[in-house]
């Protein structure tokens, strides 16, 4: 649609679109750190993430790097980020600032899609249940001999005491669709069933979810943004470019309570 994230007047647009689509691309975007902060301001306040190492003088602004000489990347497994916050982010912003000749594309679910397509009987089991995310398996103690860690893209390590309880079923706060809100990284079970029930149904979920049907696939050039919506979505970093720099700056907008 041609929108510039610095022009005010393309707000309700942005707005509107992401409302309806949970994933939007705005490519080409001429922007600097204080113009994707400024963009972020709009939707509601910054949510600083904890672990991440941010751009140099902009604490709210994470850098999602991967040298060419590293062989992990950042968000590699499908993931709703800040899940495991009390009140999940509502949005991401990743802005693309250097892009590998080939590969490093980002993967969405659309969770409503996902959770429509369930049948009926599984629909209702679902709802009403609580499921557990926590951020002290992925960002604690416990990860800090991973390389990104040991590089120093990650690190807070002791930052990592979040245990939240949220619906596996919610209402989303924008579009009032039900959508699944379990996800494989954060989310350690579910409450009331036994150890491996909890198991075997969130594996039956991921499974399920990650079908193509609810997928898209954003094909990042420098200068692109991609917002998602953290309550209806999940996404996963494709590291698929070896031998070459990709690195993204992100900003998270803080969410309302999920219900
Ligand atoms: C993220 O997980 O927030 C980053 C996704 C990406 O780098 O494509």
């Amino acid at each position: 649609m041609g929108a510039d994230i610095r022009r005010s007047t393309d707000f309700k647009a942005i707005h509107d679109a992401f409302t309806k689509y949970s994933v939007i691309v705005l490519r080409g975007q001429e922007a600097g750190p204080e113009d994707h902060l400024a963009f972020a301001q709009r939707f509601g306040p910054i949510n600083i993430n904890r672990f991440f190492k941010p751009v140099e003088g902009h604490p709210e602004i994470a850098m999602v790097l991967k040298e060419k000489n590293q062989t992990a990347a950042i968000g590699e497994g499908w993931h709703t980020d800040h899940s495991y916050d009390q009140e999940p982010a509502l949005g991401s912003i990743l802005h693309a600032i250097e892009m590998p000749p080939f590969g490093g594309d980002t993967l969405f679910v659309s969770m409503a899609a996902a959770y429509e397509a369930l049948s009926t009987p599984m629909g209702q089991f679902l709802d009403g249940l609580t499921a557990v995310h926590s951020s002290r398996h992925v960002f604690g103690a416990a990860a800090m001999d991973s390389e990104a860690a040991k590089s120093g893209r990650l690190g807070n390590a002791e930052a990592a005491t979040q245990d939240v309880r949220h619906p596996v079923v919610i209402t989303h706060p924008l579009s009032g669709r039900r959508g699944l809100f379990v996800n494989p990284v954060f989310t350690t079970y579910i409450e009331g069933l036994s150890d491996t029930e909890s198991t075997t149904i969130l594996e039956m979920l991921y499974a399920h979810c990650q079908q193509p049907e609810f997928q898209c696939r954003v094909r990042w050039q420098a200068g692109d943004i991609t917002m998602w919506d953290n309550r209806a979505t999940w996404h996963k970093a494709i590291n698929d470019y070896n031998g070459f720099r990709r690195l993204m700056h992100r900003v998270t907008v803080e969410a309302v309570p999920l219900s």
